[in-house]
């Protein structure tokens, strides 16, 4: 029995049939940790967490999550296994701008299963926005979207989260006010994977992998 919640085998991700975003990349995620992943811009960072996001598909190679290859899934079992299993936290937010912040966080729910305001009001608490619930994203701050999208991540209970860039728009308040949310998510268990540029960022994870064109470098 292994521990690795996420297993990534000799994964490769080719773009317009020559450029190799992910250059045989292989790696074992425990249950449970944060894996902080940093690395120049271009070295592949994004691309490998959108593959084990399951938002986009590998050229070839495996992906397991739990017992699931996801790599052999369709495209629907894929948004089917993303909703249940993985939280994806954005550096660019990513919420429809016409709904309020309730409303972004009950259409996350409404796609996973049923709605249920008060589970998404308690959500919206949790991360310091009971106040702002009627408010669309152009009327919130950054930090106040980033908020959002994390509540948005948490409101199914996904045990994987993936945080891309998470605090790159951010000022140094908020950064830290969202950091010390995933700290807290982290603490309860839920396995965490950071992009960040920012070594100090970095360091709050167990493990720091690095990445070069492609490939991890250590
Ligand atoms: N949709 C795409 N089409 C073509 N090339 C892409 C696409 N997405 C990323 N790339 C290329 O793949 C490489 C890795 O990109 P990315 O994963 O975004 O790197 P990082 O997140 O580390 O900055 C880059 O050279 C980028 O230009
Ligand atoms: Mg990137």
């Amino acid at each position: 029995m292994s521990n690795d919640i996420i297993r990534v085998k000799n994964v490769s991700k080719i773009y317009n049939n020559r450029l190799k975003a992910l250059n045989d990349l292989s790696l074992l995620i425990r249950d449970g940790e944060w894996t902080s992943i940093m690395g120049p811009s271009g070295s592949g960072k994004t691309t490998l967490l959108n593959i084990i996001g399951c938002l986009d598909s590998a050229t070839s190679g495996s992906v397991f999550i739990n017992d699931t290859e996801t790599t052999k899934l369709n495209q629907k079992q894929l948004t089917c296994f993303r909703r249940e299993n993985i939280g994806l936290i954005f550096q660019q937010y990513h919420l429809v701008p016409y709904l309020n912040a309730l409303e972004n966080v009950m259409m996350a729910q409404f796609y996973h299963s049923v709605v249920n305001e008060k589970d998404a009001i308690e959500v919206l608490k949790r991360v310091g926005l009971g106040n702002r619930l009627n408010h669309i994203p152009a009327h919130l701050s950054g930090g106040e979207q980033q908020r959002v999208c994390i509540a948005r991540a948490l409101i199914n209970e996904p045990n994987i989260l993936l945080a891309d860039e998470p605090t790159g728009n951010l000022d140094q308040k908020n950064g830290d006010l969202v950091l010390n949310l995933i700290k807290e998510l982290h603490n309860e268990g839920h396995t965490i994977v950071l992009i960040t540029h920012n070594s100090q960022i970095g360091k709050l994870g167990q493990r720091i992998v690095n990445m070069i064109d492609g490939k991890i470098s250590s």
